[in-house]
C-alpha cells in the first residue's frame, strides 16, 4: 500500500542576518513533528527555506559593499548551515531567488492580473524601511513604527494591488466550516476581528527599489514580498511547471508552522490568494509562540538581543538544545530563554532523570550480570505490584504521546515520557538491586527481572524520544543493546519486544 502523503512547512526565514536561537525553534518544532510522522508511516515532505527579496536586503547589501545576491547567498548559506547543525531533516530548502520560484511567481502574478484579482493603483502611507511595511497614521505609535519603534516616512507610489477586500466573507466561511484551520484556537478570534474591521486591498508590487522579482509585463515594478514569499509553498513543489508531480502529490499542505506575528498573512492573505487561483487550501496553520529573551522581550535580529545557536550547540550539544526548545515553550505560548532555564533542564531532565536511569541500569547489568541478562529473565521471577505499575505506564505511553504530537503539543509528549523515566528511577530505589545482589542464589532471578523491566522502560522511552533527540537515542540504543526491530515505532507500544 502506498504511504499517505504529509506536507509540513516552516515559514521561510528572512536573509537579513544570521539566525538566532529563537529562529531555530520553528524548524526544530517542525522537524520533531516531521520525524514523528515518518515514524507513523507517512510519506512526509518537509519544506523550509529563505525569503530573500526586499528593500531591507538591498540596503544591507549596499552597506556591506556587495551585491544583494552575494549578500543573500551568504546569509541563506548561514541559515542552511544552522538548520543542518540542528540536525533538521527537511526534504526541500527553497530560496526565493531560485530561478524556478521566480518564474512561477511571475506567472501567478500575471494570472491574478488577468483574472482581475490584481489591479494597478497608488499606495500612500507611512513607510517603515527596516520592517518594509506601510502603516496608516492611526497605526503608528507616537508617530513611529508600531513594530520596531523607528521613525516612518510618508510615501506614495504607483503599485499593483490584490483585491483582498473581496475575500472577507469567504474567509469567515472557511473558518466556520473548518474550525481546525487556525491553531491554536485563540488566534482564530484575532483573525475574525481583523476581518470584521474590514480588509484593505493588499499592495503586491513596488517601484521604489529593485531587489525583487520583476513584474514581467510592467518591469519597473517588482513583486512585493508577501506574494513572493507565501507562494513558496507551492512553487517549490513545481506548481504550474513542466513537472508538477510533487505538487499533485503533496498539496494541499497538512500544516504550515509559523510564528504568531505572521498568522495573519497565512490565514487571511494566503488562503485568499489560493481562492483567487482556484487552488485547494492548506489544512491547518499553526501559530507558535516566541522564544523570549530573559527580560521578556522577543529575541530578534533587529533588536540585537540574540543568542547564537552555534555557541549553545558547541557548549551543550545539539540534542540538549533541541530538547530545551521543545520542552520549554508550551503549546502555542511564549517561552523564555535564560541560561539558568537551559542549565536547569539539562541538569534535571537529561542528566538526573534520563542520564541517571541509563547509567545506573547499564552499570548494574554490567556489574551483576556481566553485561547480558540471563535468557528468560523477563518472567523468571514472580511479578511484583511495582513491576505492573511501571509496565502499565510504559506500555500506555505511546498512545498518550501520539495524542499530544497529533495536536502539536510536543512539550506535553515530553512531559509524559519524563514521568515514566522518573517512575523508573523510583522503581530502582523501591527494588534496591544492590541489596538483592548480596544473595544472588536467592534473588538472582528477581534481580534479572528488575533489570529487564528497567531496560524495557528505557527502550520504549528512547523510541519515543527519537523525533526529539535522534543522535542521542541512537547512542542510547547501542548502550542498552537494542536491536533494529526493538527501535521501531510499532515496538514502542508493546512491552516485551
Ligand atoms: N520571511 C517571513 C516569513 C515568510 S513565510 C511565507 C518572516 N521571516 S523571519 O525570519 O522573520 O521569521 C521566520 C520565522 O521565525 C517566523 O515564523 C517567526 O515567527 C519565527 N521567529 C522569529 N523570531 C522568533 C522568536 N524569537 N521565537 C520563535 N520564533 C521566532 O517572518
Amino acid at each position: 500500500m502506498s504511504k499517505k502523503p504529509y506536507y509540513i512547512t516552516t515559514a521561510i526565514a528572512y536573509t537579513s542576518g544570521k539566525p538566532h536561537i529563537g529562529n531555530t525553534y520553528e524548524i526544530v518544532l517542525a522537524d520533531a513533528i516531521a520525524r514523528f510522522k515518518r515514524k507513523e508511516g507517512y510519506d512526509v515532505r518537509f519544506q523550509t527555506g529563505t525569503d530573500e527579496h526586499g528593500q531591507k536586503i538591498e540596503l544591507k547589501a549596499a552597506e556591506a559593499g556587495i551585491s544583494p545576491k552575494e549578500f543573500v547567498d551568504n546569509t541563506a548559506g548561514e541559515i542552511k548551515r544552522i538548520w543542518d547543525l540542528m540536525n533538521t531533516s527537511y526534504d526541500k530548502f527553497i530560496r526565493t531567488t531560485d530561478v524556478d520560484h521566480e518564474k512561477q511567481v511571475q506567472k501567478i502574478f500575471k494570472k491574478l492580473y488577468d483574472k482581475g484579482d490584481i489591479y494597478k493603483g497608488h499606495y500612500e502611507g507611512m513607510y517603515c524601511t527596516p520592517c518594509e511595511s506601510f502603516f496608516t497614521e492611526s497605526q503608528l505609535v507616537d508617530g513611529k513604527c508600531p513594530d520596531c519603534g523607528r521613525p516612518c516616512q510618508p510615501a506614495k507610489e504607483e503599485a499593483y494591488f490584490f483585491r483582498l477586500s473581496n475575500y472577507g466573507d469567504k474567509l469567515l466561511k472557511l473558518y466556520e466550516e473548518h474550525p481546525e484551520f487556525i491553531q491554536p484556537e485563540s488566534r482564530k478570534n484575532e483573525m475574525i476581528n481583523f476581518i470584521k474591521n474590514g480588509l484593505d486591498d493588499l499592495c503586491v508590487s513596488r517601484t521604489s527599489f529593485s531587489w525583487g522579482i520583476p513584474v514581467d509585463f510592467d518591469p519597473k515594478h517588482v513583486v512585493y514580498v508577501w506574494l513572493d514569499a507565501l507562494t513558496n509553498y507551492i512553487t517549490a513543489m513545481g506548481y504550474d511547471s513542466d513537472d508538477d508531480s510533487d505538487y499533485q502529490k503533496y498539496w494541499p499542505a497538512d500544516v504550515h508552522f509559523v510564528g504568531k506575528e505572521i498568522v495573519r498573512f497565512h490565514t487571511i492573505i494566503w488562503p485568499a490568494m489560493l481562492m483567487a487561483l482556484n487552488l485547494p487550501l492548506p489544512k491547518q496553520v499553526y501559530g507558535h509562540g516566541w522564544l523570549l529573551f530573559g527580560d521578556g522581550t522577543k529575541m530578534s535580529k533587529s533588536k540585537g538581543n540574540v543568542v547564537d545557536p552555534v555557541v549553545l550547540c558547541d557548549r551543550y550539544g545539539v540534542d540538549a538544545i533541541r530538547y530545551f526548545l521543545l520542552r520549554e515553550i508550551p503549546f502555542g505560548a511564549d517561552g523564555t530563554f535564560t541560561n539558568e532555564a537551559l542549565i536547569n533542564r539539562i541538569n534535571s531532565d537529561l542528566a538526573n532523570d534520563l542520564g541517571n536511569l541509563l547509567s545506573r541500569t547499564t552499570a548494574m547489568v554490567g556489574k551483576y550480570f556481566g553485561g547480558a541478562l540471563p535468557a528468560g529473565c523477563r518472567t523468571c521471577a514472580e511479578p511484583q505490584p511495582f513491576d505492573q505499575e511501571l509496565r502499565t505506564l510504559a506500555e500506555g505511553l505511546r498512545s498518550v504521546y501520539e495524542e499530544d504530537m497529533e495536536t502539536f503539543a510536543p512539550h506535553k509528549a515530553l512531559d509524559e515520557i519524563f514521568k515514566v523515566i522518573q517512575r523508573a528511577n523510583k522503581y530502582i530505589d523501591e527494588n534496591a538491586p544492590w541489596t538483592l545482589a548480596k544473595d544472588m542464589d536467592a534473588n538472582g532471578a528477581r534481580l534479572a527481572t528488575v533489570m529487564y523491566n528497567l531496560l524495557e522502560t528505557l527502550r520504549i522511552c528512547a523510541v519515543l524520544l527519537q523525533p526529539f533527540m535522534p543522535d542521542s537515542m541512537d547512542k542510547l540504543f547501542g548502550q542498552i543493546g537494542a536491536c533494529e526491530c526493538c527501535r521501531s515505532w510499532e515496538s514502542a507500544g508493546v512491552w516485551g519486544s
